[in-house]
């Protein structure tokens, strides 16, 4: 049997009686970039908070390492090596940047490396060290995810997932987000991407899953799907990217 790092077996997910995921598999590789693409409500957010135990699944099991997540609360998710960049970032924003980073560093084995933690993110984020004392909601949009990856980092994670990185980012800020989610990965840390910018987030992964009202529709290499003419017109065609 094969061993992923992350692999997720016929998951269901429900908001009560709504049924949100239905029979959803994927596996995630160690080492790799990995994208779920999709509509809105497709879904994506859905799963990567599945995999957190914010919102766990009803059926199915997702396996870390080979272990379940099952019964995990999500600070154990993140004791474990997983962290979670959400969707909207969800900075503590009436607190310092220093303070936001810091406290990504909760979990107790990584408080030993906060220096040298804290020192990583602004060597990766300069202008974080510039703007160390100014409150999270005072920064820009490009600073403030930079902020909310970098305290994603401090808990030295294994698998980072990144919920839309470049929503409502300026273009040339979108390819920065983009090159650090490559330097990240060279870096030996596995990516869990979910994107709308479906072109830029296809060239820079290993393999894309893609989601369509709660299950999993297509998947296949990024080179393949990029040039697959379905692929283009039924998914790129819909969430109205130009390529
Ligand atoms: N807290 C919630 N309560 C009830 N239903 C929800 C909740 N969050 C999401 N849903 C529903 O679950 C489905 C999947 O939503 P989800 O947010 O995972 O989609 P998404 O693919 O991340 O979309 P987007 O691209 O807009 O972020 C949608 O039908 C959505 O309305
Ligand atoms: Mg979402």
């Amino acid at each position: 049997m094969e061993n992923h790092l992350l692999e997720i077996k016929n998951i269901n997910i429900s908001y009560g009686d709504a049924l949100a995921v239905c029979d959803v598999s994927f596996f995630v590789d160690e080492g790799k970039i990995i994208t779920l693409v999709g509509a809105n409500g497709a879904g994506k957010s859905t799963i990567l908070n599945a995999i957190s135990m914010i919102t766990p699944p009803v059926k199915g099991e997702i396996l870390f390492s080979g272990k379940s997540l099952a019964k995990l609360k999500p600070e154990e998710v993140v004791d474990l090596g997983i962290s979670q960049v959400p969707e909207g970032r969800h900075l503590f924003t009436k607190l310092t940047v220093l303070e936001n980073l810091e406290l990504g560093a909760y979990p107790a084995k990584t408080r030993p490396y906060m220096k040298e933690s804290l020192e990583r993110a602004f060597n990766l984020f300069p202008v974080l060290k510039e703007r160390i004392k100014q409150t999270a909601g005072t920064l820009s949009g490009g600073e403030q995810q930079m902020l909310a990856i970098g305290r994603a980092l401090m808990a030295r994670p294994s698998l980072l997932m990144l919920d839309e990185p470049s929503l409502g980012l300026a273009p040339i800020i979108v390819e920065k987000m983009f090159e650090t989610i490559r330097t990240l990965n060279s870096e030996g840390i596995t990516i869990l991407l979910v994107e709308q910018n479906v072109h830029q987030a296809l060239e820079i992964s290993d393999y894309a899953y893609v989601l369509q009202t709660g299950t999993c529709r297509m998947q296949g290499h990024c080179e393949e799907l990029l040039t697959n003419s379905d692929f283009r017109s039924a998914y790129l065609g819909i969430m109205g990217v130009r390529i």
